[in-house]
Formats: structure tokens, C-alpha cells, sequence
């Protein structure tokens, strides 16, 4: 996937899983509604051609605080490769709703200049088995590296001590991938989905637990900058040729 090659400090933050309604497009508008209230105005793509991040910001009010949307699948170039995106100048995040049907050789191009990767996953047997599958093959065919540290998971419509509840984590910690956030299953969602708002634009007192994770994942985005000088130091102090070992000249006494 491409993007303005003037990004300046543009954070480009792609959300995926091929496992349809994983919760991709909950997660793009919920942190779209957030950084808005925050600003400045981010820039929210909807590469899935069912187009529901574009259809929730219909649904947004104009009083509401400014989200630029921005339909990718209708400016596809070249099939196989991916969209060219655009994000409004000024906008501090780009957030990339990515469709449930995508080619195995379409996630290099999705994910190679993103800074943060988020994976939704929702905790069924029959998900956890997927989400395995389909982080093998970031791994392995889009040739991701998890020592960047661009890539982090969200537990979704989670409900604690399920025995696939606590197969996911084990499955995620041993894989060293982080679990940012876990979001609790709350008709809160559904109901801000139905109106172009976010959890962070509903009265506070009905999303007090909703928040505390949004706000988890957004510290996690938030340190792209950092993880990105911490991931390119280690990688040089790999690269960097061992120091010989200092030997001490031998000195002789006779
Ligand atoms: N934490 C949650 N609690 C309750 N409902 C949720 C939650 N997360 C998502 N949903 C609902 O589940 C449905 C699917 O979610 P969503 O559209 O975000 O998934 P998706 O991964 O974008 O799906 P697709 O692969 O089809 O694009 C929606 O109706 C959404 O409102
Ligand atoms: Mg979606």
C-alpha cells in the first residue's frame, strides 16, 4: 500500500485480520472519534469496498469533532498492489480499515511502511485458530519482523476466565506479541457504530471500563516515535561488529 511519500510526521496505523468482524472497523472509528476529540482532524481509510467506516462518518454530525474520510477502494491502481492513500494534510494519524478478504501476497504491501499495526481478535475457538494462521503468514509471507514493534494485539468482546478467553493469551504471550487492550463485548459499541460516534463521545459514566482501554491503546500508538528508535537501536547494535576484547599487553619480569 502506498502512501504520500511527503509524510512528515503523519503516524500510519493499520488495522487488520482477515477473520471478518473481528472488529476492525469498531476499532477505526472508536480511535478516529478519539483523536478527533483530541485533534488535530484525523484521516480515517476505508480500504473495504462494503464501506462502513465511510457510511459511520455519514452518520456523524457536522457539530461533531472533524474526521476526514477517505473511500480507498474506489482509487484501487493496480490490482495486487494496493491503494494509493491520501491523508489531509494536517492530519496527525492515518487510520487504515482494512477488509476481511485480502490475498495472502496483498499483506506485504498493506503492512510494509505502517507504524502501528493493530490485529483485533476476538476470542472463539474458531477465531483463535485463524488469528494463528494469519499471524504465521504475516511472519512468513509478508516477511514482518516483531522486532520492530509495530505490531500489537486487542482482545475484542472479551468476557474473563472463558477457556478460549485464556487460550488466546497464552497463544499471544507466546508468541511475545503485545496485548494492549482487551475490550469487554458492550452494546455500547453497537449503539456509537449506529450513530458515527465513538465510546470516548458517550456519557461517562457508561464507559468507564471502555475508555481506560481505549486510552491503553492509545498510549501504546501514541510511543510510535519511541518504538521505532528502539527497534532501529537494537537492530544496529546487532549489525555493529564486536569490539575485540581488550588484551593487556603481557609484561615480563625476569
Ligand atoms: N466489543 C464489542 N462489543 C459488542 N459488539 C461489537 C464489539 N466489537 C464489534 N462489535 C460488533 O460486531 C460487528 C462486527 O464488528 P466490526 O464491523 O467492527 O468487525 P470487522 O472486523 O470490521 O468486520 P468485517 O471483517 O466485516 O469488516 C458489528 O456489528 C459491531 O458493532
Ligand atoms: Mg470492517
Amino acid at each position: 500500500m502506498d502512501i504520500n511519500p511527503d509524510r512528515g510526521n503523519l503516524h500510519k496505523i493499520v488495522i487488520l485480520n482477515p477473520k471478518g468482524g473481528s472488529g476492525k472497523t469498531t476499532l477505526a472509528t472508536n480511535l478516529a472519534s478519539f483523536f478527533a476529540r483530541r485533534g488535530p482532524p484525523p484521516t480515517l481509510i476505508d480500504c473495504d469496498p462494503l464501506g462502513y467506516s465511510m457510511r459511520w462518518l455519514e452518520n456523524r454530525s457536522t457539530q461533531a469533532p472533524k474526521i476526514y474520510g477517505f473511500a480507498a477502494h474506489e482509487h484501487c491502481t493496480e490490482q495486487g498492489k494496493g491503494t494509493e492513500l491520501h491523508a489531509w494534510p494536517g492530519s496527525g494519524q492515518m487510520i487504515v480499515d482494512l477488509p476481511a478478504a485480502i490475498a495472502e501476497n496483498q499483506l506485504y504491501y498493506e503492512t510494509y511502511d505502517a507504524d502501528s499495526i493493530l490485529i483485533p481478535i476476538t476470542p472463539s475457538e474458531i477465531d483463535i485458530y485463524s488469528a494463528a494462521r494469519f499471524i504465521a503468514n504475516l511472519l512468513l509471507v509478508a516477511q514482518f519482523d516483531r522486532r520492530k514493534r509495530n505490531l500489537a494485539i486487542v482482545a475484542n468482546r472479551t468476557r474473563k476466565n472463558t477457556i478460549s478467553f485464556r487460550m488466546l493469551m497464552r497463544f499471544l504471550t507466546s508468541l511475545e506479541i503485545p496485548i494492549i487492550a482487551k475490550l469487554r463485548d458492550s452494546q455500547v459499541f453497537v449503539h456509537a457504530a449506529a450513530r458515527g460516534i465513538g465510546v470516548c463521545d458517550m456519557p461517562a459514566y457508561l464507559v468507564k471500563n471502555d475508555m481506560e482501554q481505549l486510552e491503553a491503546i492509545v498510549r501504546w500508538l501514541d510511543n510510535w516515535r519511541v518504538r521505532k528508535l528502539e527497534a532501529a537501536a537494537a537492530e544496529s547494535l546487532k549489525q555493529a561488529p564486536a569490539k575485540e576484547a581488550f588484551t593487556p599487553a603481557l609484561v615480563r619480569h625476569d
